[in-house]
């Protein structure tokens, strides 16, 4: 079978890839372009672990396949930081204990991410209910609600407004 040639904007860079049909988007961040921020925990849309933004969504990157990626737009973690440092997220992750073994954070950050722009003051409860699809093994959870709040409260000042 022909491989798909895919054109992607991934981070701001546009990317050329040729793909099998079946080829998924996590696998294509992380063993074609080593992208590797994106992990794998469950392959079957359950974790959260491979979230990454696709057109101002977020998305489980192990459910896409990267022939139907044409023309995206995608953001990763690695895309999250600015040339002046850390997203406020990644700062409020790491204030507030957010992580521990940190396999969840990418897909955390990067729901976190999409999730402020739906909802740019959450209370804790919205915040539960808009990382739902993100599971964490090791931090319980309230540190990472804690984190998203802290970042909201620090986004919504308006000298943050250029850290977007
Ligand atoms: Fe994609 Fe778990 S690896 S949802
Ligand atoms: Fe370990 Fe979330 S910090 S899985």
């Amino acid at each position: 079978m022909g491989k798909h040639a895919v054109t992607v904007t991934i981070n701001g860079q546009s990317t050329d890839v040729a793909v099998d049909s079946r080829e998924l988007l996590i696998h294509t961040l992380r063993d074609r372009l080593r992208l590797t921020g994106a992990h794998i925990g469950c392959e079957t849309s359950h974790c959260g672990a491979c979230t990454v933004d696709l057109d101002g969504a977020s998305v489980k990157s192990c459910t896409v396949l990267t022939a139907q990626c044409q023309g995206a737009d995608i953001r990763t973690v690695e895309g999250l930081a600015g040339a002046d440092g850390l997203h406020p997220l990644q700062e409020a992750f790491f204030q507030e204990h957010g992580l521990q073994c940190g396999f969840c954070t990418p897909g955390m950050l990067m729901r976190a991410y999409r999730f402020l722009q739906e909802n740019p003051s959450p209370t804790a409860e919205e915040i539960r209910h808009g990382m739902a699809g993100n599971l964490c093994r090791c931090t319980g959870y309230q540190n990472i609600i804690n984190a998203v709040q802290a970042a909201s409260g620090k986004m919504n000042q308006p000298e943050a407004e250029s850290a977007e």
